[in-house]
């Protein structure tokens, strides 16, 4: 197991990664809160509830459910919990154990935030994604409609608890969808976190669970690391964006009905690679090796349909634009990115279109 330390404006906490990370629970002082919740999806619940309380010793809980699915990060289901957590008489003195992927985190991590205005949360990732991402950093929102992440705070969890066993029964999409974000964690750190990968990527898979031990941590490790020095995401986490600036858009054109986000993001790693080879930036054989390991995660849903010009369009309402203009990050090696937002417009189409004739 690993421990990373968390520095946060509100206080320092912990993110527990690895076998047994759930009982670290039974070290947590529960005693000091009034009572404690559990928010989960009902099929995560029925397969890991049972394991869950046993390893973190957890009792009393009372436990409320939420529909899978992106739909769930909405200002309705934050009411409805909200309703339900007074109903059972939470209080300012309540814990809320969020027990899921980014939505349960996101959502439960938003509603945590403002009821009452706040009470103490734990975060239980259950998705790769979760795991080495959204987790850790205390970002948390509901969508508006089809305007994603458009509310929310910043407000971290008390404490992190990511085992790796859960994982295990993860769709192979769900499942590969983490690794997209995993393979940028491994682009922004450099060449032994990148070759680890190079290696085994071929054998990771929820039915074995074992070779993905040692490449979590290291995920963790990146997005911790990032966290620490910026927390606010004024200058250095923007580079967390890397693939997501092209991403966001293919989701956006897409409606958020084709691709699991990660496959989004892996379209858009391709497509940074390709616009950094342009801007001449990237060295071909780096580019190359970036491609190859994306691709060998597996096929991607089509992009082919696509006009360039909306996503053209759609890349300069990017919520991360600043002034209008995009904040690209860029791979200049693997290992280090530049941000920059000197992109002349026909290179962003070239390097879209580039990426478009690799697409069934
Ligand atoms: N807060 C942040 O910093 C941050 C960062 C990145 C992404 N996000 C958000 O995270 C969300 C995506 O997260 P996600 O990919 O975890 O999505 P998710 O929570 O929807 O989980 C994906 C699917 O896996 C299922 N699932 C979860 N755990 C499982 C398990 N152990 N076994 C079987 N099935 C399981 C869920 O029911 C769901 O169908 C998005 O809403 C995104 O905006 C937030
Ligand atoms: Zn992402």
């Amino acid at each position: 197991m690993e421990v990373f330390n968390i520095r946060s404006k509100q206080f320092n906490y912990q993110v527990v990664v690895g076998e047994g990370a759930w009982r670290t629970l039974r070290n947590f002082p529960h005693d000091r809160y009034s009572s404690i919740f559990v928010i989960t999806e009902g099929p995560l619940w029925k397969r890991w509830g049972k394991s869950f309380l046993a390893d973190s010793k957890l009792n009393n809980t009372k436990t409320f459910f939420v529909p899978p699915g992106e739909r769930s990060k909405s200002l309705r289901a934050l009411g409805l919990l909200a309703s339900q957590l007074l109903k059972q008489g939470a209080d300012r003195r309540s814990l809320l154990v969020l027990f899921g992927g980014g939505v349960i985190g996101d959502l439960g991590g938003f509603l945590a935030s403002v009821y009452m205005r706040g009470v103490d949360c734990i975060h239980v990732p259950t998705t790769i994604l979760s795991q080495v991402d959204s987790s850790i950093g205390g970002k948390t929102a509901v969508n508006l409609g089809e305007m994603k992440n458009l509310i929310g705070t910043f407000y971290p969890g008390r404490l992190v608890l990511s085992e790796p066993r859960v994982l295990s029964s993860l769709s192979q999409r769900n499942f590969r969808s983490g690794l997209y974000e995993v393979v940028k964690h491994a682009i922004l750190d450099g060449p032994g976190f990148f070759k680890q990968l190079e290696t085994g990527i071929d054998s990771l898979s929820p039915d074995n669970i074992d070779p993905l031990l040692p490449i979590l941590p290291r995920a963790v490790r990146v997005k911790a690391r990032v966290v620490n020095r910026d927390e606010r995401e004024a200058n250095l986490r923007v580079v967390l964006n890397l693939g997501h600036t092209f991403g966001h858009a293919i989701e956006e054109a897409t409606h958020y009905r084709r691709f699991v986000h990660g496959e989004a993001v892996g379209w858009g790693l391709l497509a940074i690679s390709r616009l950094g080879q342009r801007l001449g930036l990237l060295a071909l054989a780096e580019g190359e090796r970036i491609e190859n390991l994306v691709w060998r995660l597996g096929p991607l849903p089509s992009i082919r349909d696509l006009s360039p010009a909306r996503i053209l369009r759609l890349l300069h309402q990017d919520k991360k634009a600043v002034g209008g203009r995009i904040q690209w990050v860029v791979p200049e090696r693997i290992g280090h990115v530049r941000v920059t937002d000197d992109v002349p417009r026909e290179v962003v189409e070239a390097a879209f279109r580039d990426i478009q004739r690799f697409s069934a």
